[in-house]
């Protein structure tokens, strides 16, 4: 498609043989990969465990998701790219959500917020997308609110728990969420909200049943390293490749075999003779980026203005 996945795309999509295909980003290298193949691209608020070795997502700032959501905008051609609010950035009150959704939308250029939350969030999301700013829901597993649940278990467990989580979907559907992201709830669950609400429901360990689904990319990749949950699927290991690759990086250095002559400058023909005057590549690049640093360095850069790195 040559346009960009817009929340109407995503919308159009609740139904259809073909389920979403959503990925978390939060980088601009990630993000490109993801924009590749994905319909819509998260910046998670996992970024908080993933990127920044915290012990949950609670303590990521506003600040450092609209940094991280705008490097994924940048990079973004055709997926939606919506962005996490974080914790206590919008539970307080709707026009809380409103002042942290507007910051996102206006410094990332991001499409959409998600938000955590049931039946409590319902009139903050109503009130959200009243005022223009497309919400996609998040209920089941809420990561934000592991200390109030004690853990990271998987939800709807009993018959009270499954109704209370389709109250949630209806609720934020009637509010006018685009989608639901459906985390860690059991497969019949799934269904029966995925059956109950006319907008894409988007599920993390939450079956087939789902209309689309997500994995944190980091994940599914293996770059992490250490134990996933049980929904992800390993569909790469690039932390054993990269700790391969760091290791033969660093014996190459130890046994002085990096950098071969192949990664080293060199002189074009006829400076040999000034070859011995090293400090003077230094000069040579002040003098070429345009800056006058004084003194001595620029006295060498005229000196050996003819000197040129090699070019691969
Ligand atoms: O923060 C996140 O990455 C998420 C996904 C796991 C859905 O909320």
């Amino acid at each position: 498609m040559d346009k960009p996945y817009s929340v109407a795309d995503i919308l159009a999509a609740k139904g259809r043989a073909q389920p979403l295909v959503c990925l978390t980003a939060y980088d601009q290298i990630m993000a490109r990969l993801a924009d590749q193949v994905a319909d819509l691209v998260l910046v998670g608020d996992s970024l908080a465990m993933v990127a920044y070795g915290q012990a949950s997502t609670l303590p990521v700032t506003l600040d450092i998701m609209i940094a991280h959501g705008r490097s994924v905008v940048a990079a973004c051609r055709k997926a939606l790219v919506v962005v996490d609010l974080p914790f206590g950035s919008y539970q307080a009150s709707p026009a809380q959500a409103f002042d942290s959704a507007a910051r996102v939308l206006k410094e990332t250029g991001a499409a959409a917020v998600k938000l955590e939350g049931g039946q409590v969030m319902a009139e903050t999301v109503e009130f959200l997308t009243a005022r223009g700013i497309p919400v996609l829901g998040h209920i089941g597993l809420q990561p934000q609110s592991v200390n109030s649940i004690g853990g990271y278990r998987y939800q709807g467990r009993d018959a009270a728990a499954a109704a209370q989580l389709l109250a949630d979907a209806k609720a934020l559907a009637a509010a006018g969420a685009f989608g639901l992201v459906v985390e860690a709830v059991a497969e019949g669950v799934a269904r029966a909200i995925t059956q109950a609400v006319a907008i894409p429901t988007i599920g993390i360990g939450a079956s087939v049943a789902c209309d689309g689904q997500i994995l944190v990319s980091e994940d599914l990749l293996g770059w992490q390293g250490g134990r996933a949950p049980r929904f992800v699927k390993r569909y790469a290991d690039l932390n054993s490749l990269a700790a391969t690759a760091l290791q033969a990086f660093a014996a190459d250095v130890r046994a002085r075999t990096f950098p071969s002559a192949e990664q080293v400058y060199g002189l074009e023909d006829g400076a040999e003779s000034k070859s011995s005057d090293s400090p003077a590549i230094y000069g040579q690049i002040t003098q070429d980026d345009g800056q006058d640093n004084g003194g001595s360095g620029a006295k060498i850069g005229s000196k050996v203005s003819q000197l040129r790195p090699k070019r691969g």
